[in-house]
């Protein structure tokens, strides 16, 4: 072969081996990628809290709502479940989750930690690791060091065979080391500072050619980024000059745990946070969730944290766009990216506008100039003057200019459709129901053992189940004056968590729990004693291990005392050092009653006989036919008490009809945000509904099993599924007599276009009925929208004719249209509609 011939091969090789290799770095404005500074949005979307059946939807919709990039967490306790046995399949598949965010063209951000909190079981770490001998977490010590490299190394270097990193043509441009250590570091002091260094250098060291992030650790040590995590991060500044700005975590919304309320954030605040931080210079954003999605399994943190981690994110828990936080947030994205050369190419100079106004004009030597108008008053709109024009800008807002003339986009204008889900019932049976009463009787069994005092409930179960039994005897001599007297004596029990059934001689007698804040709780009640031996059984129940902190081998679980019965003729008997029987886990989960549809180890009872009598520690199965169609499905657990669920063996996750306290007086969204600033659904279950992923059912005979600790009526749960009833879409006509930012987001005074008013439905709907519709000057929100004193009586008629029967619908504002009921008046179209399934009409 020639010289050509040669040289030829090269360029075939070069061009066959597929993606360029790119270079990561950052500068003081940016993250550069290839020599570009970028200006990046991204999203969280955790692997294991969705199934891969649905990650390229997801992932789709986030690029389709302008995001660049997704950030997951990887879950140690996921993908080691036993040391050195790994797991990297299905919803653990991280290679496949990454994959599929590169075939989608984005990039990806992987928080290895890997401590990552997040609201997982143990913040994500093994339970195992707490075993390890002389092991002290997230400190300067051998033994967690040594796990902490082993995984950290195991995953870069899993991601490297499959050549996932930027620098190997790979999709992932940073990386993070530990979670939120700051806090940590500062109670620790010299031995937080050692251990922050090593991991710093540990990460580095692992030579993945793309940048690592500490979030939320001022002292990260170069050349590691420090980032910000939180409501608002326009405050923040890096720990060197020549890092930039990054926001790790912008909280789209807020976890919620059992028996309280659902936290929303409205997205106008989330906007503004958004854009009060890219005004000052920041230039990658980070939605923590972008998709919250479902704690399957025993995988929710804790104690306490509902199985849904819905957390009001952009892509609601089942996957479904929320609107309007979608969309709007959407328009911010596009707004922002018409800014991206100005931004990241030179800094901005601010002008004060007011009292509480201003300006940030970023003007580029080579002609670029965009500009951030901002209103922090929380009640007032404000009329500002820049650059020579008059611009009004709403409450607690920011405009943007990307030609730092015309505004394209402000956060509290919401112009996007607004649309509500909900849960539809179907008709899919459950049928040949069955149920099998745990049999506390077995307790002493092959696999349990006795020991005096009470013993930690993490050391005893290692966290194979959530259930921990301690059962104990007394003896009750007939001459007990209780006995004669009907004064029952009292028992007391400690817990220091997370909930306790108490059953004497196998009847429940009480149950307590504690709460996330105070883990450790009291029970405290009257007991049925008889005259002889008497059986006390304590079921005590872990509900997620904690997430949050340091020192995770301090942690204690279960009944470590005092227990005590009071009332008796000696007055307090102490059981705290008696012999008391240990047994892990339920019957019914050793008998792996939840895989088993065919020949059962225990011996189920017809559904029919026992329906009536709601039983606790009960186990219920039945069987169910998948319903068509592909709207994502859950099952309505209002009807039970507390437990688990399995469907066709896999766990959907804890159920509890616990019921949500708090304060839902409504809020506004103007003014600084906190979580319980803005509640929904107060005084009814915390979590009704569990998503059933669709690729978990087969066409017939799916196995569903439930298991109620405290009682419940399983004839009445039931299949739903969840889709878009009504939208709603708001708009103003904009007309010449209003110089401001609503006609130049029109492209300037001279002849705007017409707005349109956008409507559509979910997958497989469309507009059934029009609710409400009014061209004029209506009053009120979606779902309470009124006629105003000016209404064309055309409204009606034109909004049906365009939309009935279809899936998407736009009607320009204009007089045209619908004649002027008003000459003169400024006026708006307001309309609410229907989606039902296509095929109803
Ligand atoms: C952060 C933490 C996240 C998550 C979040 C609350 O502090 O880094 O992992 O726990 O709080 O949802």
């Amino acid at each position: 072969m020639g010289k050509w011939g040669l040289l030829l091969l090269l360029v075939v090789f070069l061009l066959s081996s597929g993606s360029t290799r790119c270079t990561v770095t950052y500068d003081r404005k940016a993250i550069v990628i290839n020599g570009e500074r970028r200006l990046l949005f991204s999203g969280s979307i955790h692997h294991p809290r969705s199934t891969p059946e649905m990650w390229e939807d997801l992932i789709h919709k986030a690029k389709e709502g302008g995001l660049d990039v997704i950030e997951t967490y990887v879950f140690w306790n996921g993908h080691e479940p036993s040391p050195g046995n790994y797991n990297f399949e299905g919803r653990y598949d991280l290679v496949r989750f990454v994959k599929t965010i590169q075939r989608a063209g984005l990039y990806a951000h992987l928080r290895i930690g890997p401590y990552i909190c997040g609201e997982w079981n143990f913040g994500g770490f093994p339970v195992w690791l707490k075993f390890v001998p002389g092991i002290s977490f997230r400190s300067d010590n051998e033994p967690f060091k040594m796990a902490m490299k082993g995984f950290t190394e195991k995953i870069v270097n899993l991601m490297k065979s499959h050549n996932l990193f930027e620098s190997q043509g790979g999709p992932i441009i940073l990386s993070q080391i530990e979670n939120e250590y700051g806090p940590q570091a500062k109670m620790l002091g010299a031995s937080g500072y050692n251990y922050v260094n090593w991991a710093a250098k540990m990460a580095v060291e692992t030579g993945t050619g793309v940048p690592w992030v500490m979030c939320k650790e001022e002292d990260a040590p170069d050349p590691v980024i420090n980032t910000c995590n939180g409501f608002y991060c326009d405050k923040f500044t890096p720990n060197q000059p020549y890092k930039p700005e990054i926001w790790t975590e912008a909280w789209s919304g807020w976890f919620t745990e059992f028996g309280g309320p659902i936290y929303q954030r409205p997205v106008q605040d989330l906007a503004f946070a958004v854009a009060k931080f890219i005004q000052k210079g920041g230039s990658f954003v980070n939605y923590y969730m972008y998709h919250g999605g479902t704690n399957f399994g025993r995988t929710a943190g804790g104690p306490f944290i509902s199985t849904s981690y819905d957390y009001d994110a952009p892509i609601d828990e089942y996957g479904l766009i929320r609107q309007p936080k979608y969309d709007h947030l959407k328009e911010l994205h596009r707004a922002v990216k018409l800014c991206e050369r100005a931004i990241v190419s030179t800094d901005p100079t601010m002008t004060s506008l007011g009292g509480l106004q201003q300006a940030y004009e970023y003007s580029s030597g080579t002609g670029e100039c965009a500009a951030f108008l901002s209103n922090y008053d929380t009640k007032s709109p404000a009329r500002v003057m820049f650059n020579n024009m008059h611009y009004n800008l709403p409450p607690w807002s920011i405009s943007i200019l990307p030609d730092c003339r015309n505004v394209v986009f402000n956060t509290a204008k919401v112009g996007v459709q607004t649309s509500q889900m909900e849960m539809l019932p179907i008709n899919a049976e459950m049928y040949a129901w069955e149920t099998y009463n745990e049999d506390i009787s077995a307790l002493g069994g092959s696999s349990s053992f006795t020991s005096f005092g009470l013993l930690e409930q993490v050391n005893v179960t290692r966290d194979t189940s959530d259930y921990l039994w301690y059962q104990t005897s007394v003896e009750i001599g007939s001459s007990e004056s209780f006995l004669h007297r009907g004064q029952l004596p009292t028992l007391i029990v400690q817990s220091t968590g997370h909930a306790l059934h108490v059953f004497i001689n196998g009847q429940l007698s009480g149950s307590a729990f504690g709460t996330r804040q105070n883990r450790r709780f009291t029970f405290r009640g009257k007991v049925n004693l008889q005259a002889g031996t008497n059986k006390i059984s304590l079921l005590s129940v872990a509900v997620g291990l904690p997430n949050v902190g340091g020192h995770f081998e301090t942690w204690n679980t279960g009944i470590l005392g005092p227990v005590a019965l009071h009332g008796l003729d000696q007055g307090k008997w102490d059981l705290t050092w008696a012999k008391w029987t240990y047994q892990v886990g339920l019957k019914g989960e050793y008998t792996n009653l939840m895989y088993t549809n065919g020949i059962s180890p225990v011996d189920w009872m017809q559904g029919s006989l026992i329906a009536q009598k709601q039983q606790p520690l009960t186990w219920h199965k039945a069987n169910f036919y998948a319903p068509n169609g592909n709207e994502p499905l859950a099952l309505d657990m209002s009807s039970m008490g507390k437990g688990q669920i399995w469907i066709n063996g896999q766990s959907l996750g804890r159920y509890w009809t616990a019921y949500a306290n708090g304060n839902c007086n409504g809020c506004s969204y103007a003014g600084p945000f906190k979580p319980q600033k803005c509640q929904l659904g107060c005084g009814q279950p915390t979590q009704r509904w569990y998503h059933v992923p669709r690729s978990w059912l087969k066409p017939a005979e799916n196995l569903l099993v439930v298991f109620e600790e405290l009682g419940g009526d399983p004839t009445r749960i039931s299949l739903v599924k969840r889709s878009v009833s009504t939208v709603c879409a708001d708009v103003a006509e904009i007309h010449p007599s209003i110089k401001n930012w609503e006609i130049q987001s029109y492209g300037g005074p001279k002849d705007p276009p017409k707005p349109k008013l956008h409507l559509h439905c979910g997958p497989g709907q469309s507009i059934s009925s029009i609710k409400f519709a009014s061209f004029g000057t209506p009053l009120g929100t979606c779902g309470s929208f009124q006629q105003g004193p000016c209404h064309a009586l055309s409204s009606y008629s034109v909004l049906q004719k365009r939309c009935i029967g279809q899936r998407r619908c736009s009607v320009a504002i204009s007089n045209t249209n619908f004649g002027d009921p008003c000459p003169n008046i400024v006026k708006r179209l307001s309309v609410e509609a229907t989606c039902a399934p296509s095929q109803w009409h």
